[in-house]
């Protein structure tokens, strides 16, 4: 799921981030999305940047802020699209080369879109020179562990994304003079062996994924961890 082939397949319309976002649950620790939201509203940011934002809902919740001014941005032309359909202000920018000033941003999100940016290095360096000095960077992403339970029951193995719970801070601390971090422990429910399925089919592994049939709704266990950089 890493590569640029991933943004034409993956993304060039919603569908499969629908289906996929409409499983999820938020675990004990809460929402890691409202948790992103929190920290960027406690850092009191004025202006925001999101990239990929996808279809938008995460800057729509920005938006909706009367103190902030979000500016959401996406590598795809359909995501742009949805996103401006809910009336956030959004444009296509690739996160490798971020057409805005030094110093524009008082806070910048990146939520589950760093292991699809190739050269993850240049678009950090990217965020670091937009970021005002004492502006804020939250990162999210998943752990490979996450949802390694149905991948594994479903023929497959874990994924092991290029930007992780595991791998992250050393890319991060390249970057930032401070990494923090804290874990989400997600559930993903299907109703049944099709809907499962369902899910598996959008992402872009070459697998021939099969489960056993059930019946009763079923939840596996997702990891996510956001990271809070300054
Ligand atoms: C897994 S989706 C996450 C979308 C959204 N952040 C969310 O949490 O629902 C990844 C998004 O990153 C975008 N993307 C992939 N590569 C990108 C790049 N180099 N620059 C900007 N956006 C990119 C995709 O088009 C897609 O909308």
């Amino acid at each position: 799921m890493d590569d640029i082939h991933t943004l034409h397949t993956q993304y060039a319309t919603e569908d499969r981030l629908e289906i996929r976002r409409a499983v999820w649950q938020p675990g004990p620790e809460g929402n890691p999305s409202t948790a992103a939201l929190d920290v960027i509203l406690d850092s009191g940011a004025a202006d925001v940047l999101e990239l990929g934002c996808g279809t938008g809902a995460f800057a729509a919740r920005l938006a909706a802020i009367p103190s902030v001014h979000v500016t959401a941005t996406d590598a795809s032309a359909r995501m742009v699209q949805v996103t401006r359909d809910r009336g956030v202000e959004a444009r296509v920018v690739d996160a490798q080369a971020l057409p805005f000033a030094d110093d524009s941003f008082d806070a910048v999100a990146a939520l589950w879109m760093l292991y699809h940016v190739p050269d993850r290095d240049r678009a950090l360096a990217e965020i670091r020179r937009v970021l005002r000095p004492e502006g804020v960077f939250v990162a999210i992403t998943v752990g490979t562990d996450h949802l390694a339970d149905l991948r594994s029951e479903a023929g497959g193995r874990p994924w092991e994304p290029s930007f992780s719970s595991e791998n992250g801070p050393e890319q991060l601390a390249a970057h930032f003079d401070s990494v923090e971090r804290a874990e989400f422990h997600t559930r993903a429910y299907f109703e049944n062996r099709a809907s499962a399925l369902e899910y598996l089919h959008t992402m872009p592994d070459d697998i021939a994924w099969d489960l056993p049939e059930f019946t009763e709704p079923r939840g596996f266990g997702g990891h996510v961890t956001l990271f809070t950089c300054r």
